[in-house]
């Protein structure tokens, strides 16, 4: 996305903004997140390595003098009310993003009164690219803004988390809100989860392009899935525990600890905790790559992360597989994974620029002829984290 687009989208929230309420308001942008490689590793103490993209939602909002809050999804033309005198319960849909967070505010005793607020923009929604943590950074930024409650950008990331825990009941990690707030340019965060000290990489790329391809099969990461795997890494780590009573961290098991202890009591268990561990060698493995600028290397433990996720944690589905099964043969295609939560969403690929219409075309054509689904195709770039506009 240009600056012109985001200059767009920012000028079109507050017309709406102004249409609505009649005063200025504040603007925050916040950017959605891909993942180079690290997936389900966040909620297991182990690596991620995102980025936030030149994608965002844009939050205008205001403050009030009474205690009612006034939310305006401008790409969905919906309008939802609160009134913060009394308890703010989740509606089980996207005004628990905003109002998750006021929640928190709330419980830490910080000073928010009542609000209006519009949002928009062009983060795709149920893609895997974090539309939601977009969102909730948003108004966590916006928020703090306006009723001066000095949160740092820590504190911050991990507010929207616990929003997204408590409030929209999705027992998530912390990278999708860390990535779209401390975001960097050009930069991949390699992030450790088990102390969230973090190290931005390098990550420019002139003969590459990230292109995100979007099964348009709608995932719901609320939908049990999700908790029952963080559930059974945590299981398999407190069985590891037992027979290794320093072992704290499934990254730092061993193949034959695994073998040892898991692999005579369950299978789902073992295959589980041993994605986990690989993903975080491969994870290591790759920023090692990234340093030395082997792209090819870096790819191919891209590819390797797939398999993972497919064969051992189960989190791909048929449409994802097909994409990869696609790109894998195609030697401009250097890695490719499926993205995010998994059981829908988008592939991330890494793919040489000259190969890049070509690919969209072909992969598009096949897999609508495969699935009788449409494909939809995103050029992304890394981009910067919250900020006011
Ligand atoms: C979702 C969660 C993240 C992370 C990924 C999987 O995006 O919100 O915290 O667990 O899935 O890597």
């Amino acid at each position: 996305m240009n600056k012109q687009e985001k200059e767009q989208i920012a000028a079109s929230i507050q017309q709406k903004f102004i249409e609505l309420f009649q005063t200025r308001p504040l603007l925050v942008q916040s950017p959605g997140r891909i993942n180079l490689i690290g997936e389900h590793t966040d909620y297991n103490k182990g690596y991620v390595l995102p980025a936030a993209i030149d994608k965002v939602t844009v939050v205008a909002a205001q403050q009030r003098s009474d205690n009612f809050i006034n939310v305006y999804a401008a790409d969905l033309e919906a309008m939802v009310e609160a009134d913060l005198s009394q308890e703010l319960l989740p509606a089980h849909n996207w005004s628990d993003y905003v109002l998750g967070i006021v929640q928190q505010f709330v419980r830490l005793g910080l000073p928010v009164k009542g609000f209006n607020l519009v949002f928009g923009g062009n983060v795709p929604l149920g893609a895997g690219v974090s539309s939601s943590a977009a969102l909730e950074c948003a108004v966590a930024f916006a928020l703090n803004e306006l009723f001066q409650t000095n949160l740092t950008t820590l504190q911050m990331v991990k507010l929207a988390q616990k929003a997204e825990n408590e409030f929209v009941g999705v027992n998530c990690g912390i990278m999708d809100q860390f990535a779209s707030m401390f975001g960097k340019k050009n930069r991949v965060l390699k992030l450790d989860c088990n102390n969230l000290e973090y190290e931005p990489v390098p990550f420019e790329m002139d003969e590459f392009k990230i292109v995100l391809l979007d099964t348009n099969v709608k995932h719901s990461l609320g939908s049990s899935e999700y908790n029952v795997r963080r559930s059974q890494c945590e299981e398999g780590l407190h069985l590891l525990n037992q027979a290794f009573p320093d072992l704290h961290n499934l990254r730092d098991a061993s193949l034959e600890q695994l073998n040892q202890v898991l692999l005579p009591k369950s299978t789902v268990l073992y295959n589980r905790c041993r994605y986990v561990m690989e993903e975080n060698n491969r994870l290591l493995d790759a920023c090692h790559q990234l340093h030395h600028n082997n792209m090819r290397a870096f790819g191919e433990l891209m590819y390797g992360s797939h398999k993972g996720l497919s064969g051992l944690y189960e989190v791909s589905c048929p449409e994802l597989d097909f994409l990869i099964e696609q790109v894998r043969p195609v030697s401009e295609v250097y890695g490719a994974r499926m993205m995010g939560g998994g059981f829908g969403g988008c592939t991330i690929n890494l793919v040489k620029s000259q190969a890049v219409e070509a690919l969209i075309e072909s992969v598009g054509t096949a897999y609508q002829q495969h699935t009788g689904k449409t494909m939809q195709a995103y050029i992304v770039q890394i981009g910067n984290g919250t900020s006011l506009l």
